[in-house]
């Protein structure tokens, strides 16, 4: 007998099973086929020449928690234990999407599925007076608890130190130590700066973090740590910390992939990551567009800079401009006064040229000499010059490149919807034209709260809590830093 997850296709032999077993109470056709089809809905059958039984469950991902929404075994099957298979793998799938409690109704006289079901956890929570129609008999609403895991991740990718704690989907902490004051008098992230401050941070950090969640080490069930990609000396320290408390505490580590943990930020703020997704990474370190079709098992590189990264480009003409580091904020201020179009400023890789090798990659190389240029000519001319068009210009240039690109993949693979990450995010100008050029082509888009879109310790931990929730095995002790980690490679085994 095999147990499969069932589609539209199956939807006539679902209705001749249902009508069998449910007889005056089965659904209607076009009931089971919204039931199927609808979001977070989950069917599976048990095939034997034919369907011979059949589980639904419906997640909601928001209330972290989850609905059996209808089991049922064929006559000629029943006694085989196939009923409970049918629930594990519901209940699985129901573990495995981060739900806290699982709920069902049954029929008051139906004491086989009741005790399978008290077998399984379930406890009575609730009486439903008449019920089931047109036979008019009572509902018991039972209830699964389930204890999902609680993970500690830790990121030391960049110039952030960042320590987190999710339980399942649920953000218990995000404690986080910056360095970027450290960089300011540089004008950019210097590795060995970095390295050194997270050396510093990590433990006042991880103690931040538990605190915050109001738990101990002891009732951290796993470690995660962003092993890259990043800077090595700075991403050493956070693996070296996170190996520490593995090793101490005796609990399992799971190596991750640091961009792979922005896209999964967005667990913790609507229970799930919706997929599939575009996903554009844009930050001081990193400028990546991929596409996300699962966020454990298949996620592709569609592009990436070429030079600088967006945040960095931002950062080298606040310099140009004779603005403090990190520049983007400052660049973003001074636009606003500005005009966008008073300078045609060039978009990198978008020449029809560059479409077929380069249309998804990027490059803010150029870009950034033609800002210097235009500000270096005028000086040279001894001629005063608007540096708040500057800004406006530069700042529109970014942005309608990465828009660009990113609705250009939406298109190409047919995924309407846009995922934001990266401290870039932070741009005004870049919201909020994300989300006329979203809306104008009915792409969803989702921007994670600001502290889980800029590097942290909660992302980390929320792609660790996925591979625990999923029953993956935790990484060999022995891996290390890698600085080019592909984000093909979502979990370094
Ligand atoms: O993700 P993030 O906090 O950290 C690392 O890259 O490590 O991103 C920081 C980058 C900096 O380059 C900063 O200039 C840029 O994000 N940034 C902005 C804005 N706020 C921060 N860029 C453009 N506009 C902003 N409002
Ligand atoms: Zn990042």
């Amino acid at each position: 007998m095999e147990i499969r997850n069932l589609s539209v296709e199956d939807l006539q032999a679902l209705m001749r099973l249902e009508r069998e077993v449910f007889a005056a109470e089965a659904w209607s056709e076009s009931g089971m086929l919204s039931e199927i089809t609808a979001a977070h809905s989950y069917y599976i059958g048990a095939v034997e020449g034919e369907l011979v039984g059949y589980a639904g469950l419906r997640i909601s991902p928001l209330d972290h928690s989850a609905d059996v929404q209808t089991i049922a075994v064929a006559q000629q099957a029943r006694g085989s234990g196939l009923g409970r298979r049918l629930m594990e793998q519901l209940l699985a799938k129901a573990k495995s999407a981060g739900s806290e409690q699982v709920f069902l109704e049954v029929k008051s006289s139906n004491d086989v599925a009741i005790s399978l079901y008290k077998s399984l956890g379930f406890e009575q929570i609730d009486v439903r007076k008449r019920y089931y129609q047109p036979s008019g008999e009572d509902a018991l609403v039972m209830r699964l608890k389930i204890r999902q895991p609680i993970v500690l991740g830790i990121e030391s990718t960049c110039d952030e130190t960042g320590v987190g704690i999710v339980q399942g989907n649920r953000l218990l902490a995000n404690a986080l130590n910056s360095s970027m004051d450290l960089h300011a008098k540089y004008g950019g992230v210097v590795p060995e700066v970095a390295a050194r401050a997270h050396l510093e941070a990590i433990g006042p950090t991880l103690d931040a973090a538990l605190d915050e969640a109001g738990i101990s080490l002891d009732s951290v069930d796993a470690i995660s740590v962003a092993n890259g990609p990043g800077l090595a000396g700075a991403l050493m320290v956070g693996i070296g910390a996170a190996k520490g408390l593995a090793v101490a505490t005796g609990k399992p580590i799971y190596a991750v992939n640091h961009l792979v943990g922005h896209v999964g930020a967005d667990v913790l703020e609507r229970g799930s990551v919706e997929l599939p997704t575009i996903a554009l990474l844009v930050s001081g370190g990193h400028t990546s567009l991929l596409l996300v079709r699962d966020l454990l098992d298949d996620v592709e590189l569609l592009g990436e800079t070429i030079d600088d990264a967006a945040g960095e480009a931002f950062d080298k003409v606040a310099r140009v401009l004779d603005l403090p580091y990190p520049g983007g904020p400052q660049i973003d201020k001074l636009a606003t006064e500005g005009n966008p179009s008073a300078i045609r400023f060039p978009r990198g890789l978008t020449l029809p040229k560059d479409l077929e090798r380069n249309k998804y990659n990027f490059s803010f190389s150029g870009l950034k000499t033609a800002v210097a240029r235009h500000v270096e000519k005028h000086q040279d001319a001894g001629e005063e010059f608007n540096a708040a068009d500057v800004a406006a210009s530069f700042r529109e240039a970014v942005v309608d490149v990465l828009l660009t690109k990113a609705l250009w993949a939406c298109e190409e693979f047919g995924v309407p919807r846009l995922l934001l990450g990266g401290g870039v995010v932070a741009n005004a100008r870049l919201r909020e034209e994300a989300e006329r050029r979203c809306a104008e082509r009915g792409v969803e888009l989702r921007i994670p709260r600001f502290s889980l879109c800029t590097d942290n310790g909660a992302m980390i931990a929320a792609l660790g809590s996925q591979l625990v929730m999923a029953g993956r095995e935790p990484s060999a002790i022995s891996f290390g830093a890698e600085s080019t980690l592909p984000v093909t490679v979502v979990q370094t085994p």
